[in-house]
């Protein structure tokens, strides 16, 4: 191994877990998946290589009661495949999510959190060593002021008030430090993508934000996605998430060479 490494070969694996031997550790065959996962990253172009880069995904979950919630419909598939493309492309990743079944990406640092104030928390403390940060996660922007500590029970009175408080912006405050990383963000929008999207992004003070249709973006494997930035909007040719992430993070290291 040490002499194929000398000789610039790239080495996947091996895995680790049990062995035919009745050991655990280094030397499994990888699974086929992460090889093949493995080679498509490999083949990748490097546009991020030596960066750090941090990203939202997901829905989050801001509880009534210990068995109620609101939340809404992210699969976390569209920051999941951000994830997995700037990965591919060289960087060190940190995929903070919110209650989500997808599978961790191959070299991606995950974080599972549930409400917006674990994901807020779990992202400022490491947004300043950040190159990147890109907020796909949908986040809600109220929480209940106070989850109640038991199962709310329905006893013939009348119905539950449930006060809402707002949730802090985490793009908004990721862009507001010192030094900020490159900041993107996302917008879901059921219509007046351009208006809203260019709005939201002049809210947050962020130079890009992508903007997709809520009925193109949440759930499915596919999506149309247009940025917008100081200089007006750029449509990206539909298709799976897989291929629009890897667009959108060689948009954004070209964004980050122009710094
Ligand atoms: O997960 P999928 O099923 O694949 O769906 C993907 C998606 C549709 C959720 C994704 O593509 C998307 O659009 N995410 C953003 C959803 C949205 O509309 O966010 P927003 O308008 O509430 O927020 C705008 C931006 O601010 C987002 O980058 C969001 O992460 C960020 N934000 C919002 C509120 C908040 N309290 N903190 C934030 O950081």
């Amino acid at each position: 191994m040490a002499t194929l490494t000398v000789d610039d070969v790239t080495l996947l694996g091996p895995g680790c877990g049990e062995q035919a031997c009745g050991e655990t550790g280094d030397g499994r065959m990888l699974e086929p998946e992460e090889i093949v996962e493995d080679l498509i990253a490999f083949l990748q172009p490097k546009h991020l290589a030596g960066k750090k880069v941090l990203i939202t995904a997901g829905p989050t979950f801001e509880a009534i009661d210990p068995v109620r919630g609101i939340t809404n419909l992210s699969s976390g598939k569209m920051g999941f495949a951000v994830a997995r493309a700037a990965r591919e492309a060289g960087a060190e990743v940190t995929l903070v999510c919110g209650p989500v079944s997808q599978p961790t990406p191959r070299g991606v640092t995950r974080i599972d959190v549930t409400g917006a104030l674990e994901m807020h928390a779990a992202v400022m403390v490491r947004a300043a060593a950040q190159d990147v940060f890109v907020g796909v996660a949908a986040v809600a922007d109220y929480r209940p002021q106070a989850a109640a500590e038991h199962k709310i029970k329905k006893d013939g009175s009348a119905a539950p008030t449930i006060t809402l408080v707002q949730n802090p912006d985490i793009l908004a405050e990721v862009a507001a430090l010192p030094n900020p990383p490159l900041c993107v963000g996302f917008a879901a929008e059921s219509q007046n993508l351009a208006e809203y999207a260019q709005k939201k992004r002049l809210a947050k003070k962020i130079p890009l934000i992508v903007g997709n249709l809520i009925q193109h973006g949440f759930g499915g494997e596919d999506n149309t996605l247009v940025l917008f930035d100081e200089t007006g909007q750029t449509p990206l040719q539909p298709g799976p998430k897989s291929e629009l992430a890897r667009t959108l993070v060689s948009h954004i290291a070209r964004q980050l060479d122009r710094r």
